[in-house]
């Protein structure tokens, strides 16, 4: 089973607090309305049947269903047992969920057809290649039952979460753009929302200190290494040079697709 590096930083409360007060809940929020629209959007026989993919602790996955009524089904994809079994018990008493995966995109074989595959922000992780990549691609479009629809939210390569690196942390096979084409190259239908996701960074733009800098440092290359000062004085340029009005905007591409 993969090991994902970006739970183990979850030791560090800071990290993620720090992040989460970044981020503009009124961005976050119109990305989960769009998405919502999408799967209500899906014409299914019955039970819409839907499956998240990565669903971390469920955060995103209950913003959704908690929107939706009641006539789905939600199974659960997530490698990291601990995530997963936070998200049971997070989403089960409110949440028509009905199997748990702890499993990889790569890992799992699933027991039915979809009408929903959902998957936000994993992408990063699937695979270390581009050719193995490309077979998780392949991979999730056969999940889907003849109607269904495929959702991948992911940044794009404008972001400025890839514009504020010091070193290229994911490859560009990562990048929205890569998936949206290699879908369009199959035939198939791919409609894209192209979303704004803004992180304010006023308080680190305010101050010669570099704790809060230091930290943000290592959620945006995925670490859990601290940057030396040289290294943290020139990503302060970096995101000196990118924000605008103590903001970045890390953009976010919700990219659906459909079999026909
Ligand atoms: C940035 S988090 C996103 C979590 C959740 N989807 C959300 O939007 O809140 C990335 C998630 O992808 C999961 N993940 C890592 N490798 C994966 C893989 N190969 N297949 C599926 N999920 C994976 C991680 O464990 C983690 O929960």
């Amino acid at each position: 089973m993969a090991k994902w590096h970006f739970w183990g930083e979850k030791e560090f409360s800071d990290v993620y607090e720090n992040i989460y007060i970044r981020s503009v809940m009124e961005d976050w929020f119109s990305i989960v309305f769009k998405i919502v629209k999408e799967f209500r959007k899906v014409k299914a026989v019955g039970k819409k049947q839907i499956v998240d993919i990565g669903c971390g602790e469920g955060h995103t996955t209950k913003q959704i269903l908690d929107r939706l009524d009641e006539h789905y089904e939600c199974d659960l994809l997530e490698p990291n047992e601990n995530a997963l079994a936070s998200a049971e018990a997070f989403l089960i008493p409110e949440n028509n969920i009905r199997e748990s995966y702890p499993r990889t995109l790569a890992t799992f074989k699933p027991e039915k057809k979809y009408d929903i595959v959902f998957t936000s922000h994993t992408n990063y992780y699937w695979a270390l290649n581009q050719k193995d990549y490309d077979v998780q691609l392949t991979k999730l479009l056969s999940f889907l039952n003849e109607n269904g629809k495929l959702i991948i939210l992911t940044l794009p390569e404008e972001s400025d979460h890839y514009r504020i690196m010091l070193k290229q942390t994911y490859p560009s096979f990562n990048y929205a753009q890569y998936i949206i084409s290699f879908y369009k190259k199959l035939g198939l239908r791919v409609e894209v929302n192209k979303l704004k996701m803004r992180m304010y960074v006023g308080d680190i733009l305010s101050t010669k200190k570099f704790f809060d800098l230091k930290i943000f440092y290592r959620f945006i290359h995925n670490t859990d290494s601290y940057p030396s000062d040289k290294e943290s004085r020139e990503f302060l340029k970096k995101i000196r040079k990118c924000q605008k009005n103590d903001y970045l905007d890390f953009k976010d591409y919700s990219i659906v697709i459909l079999k026909k």
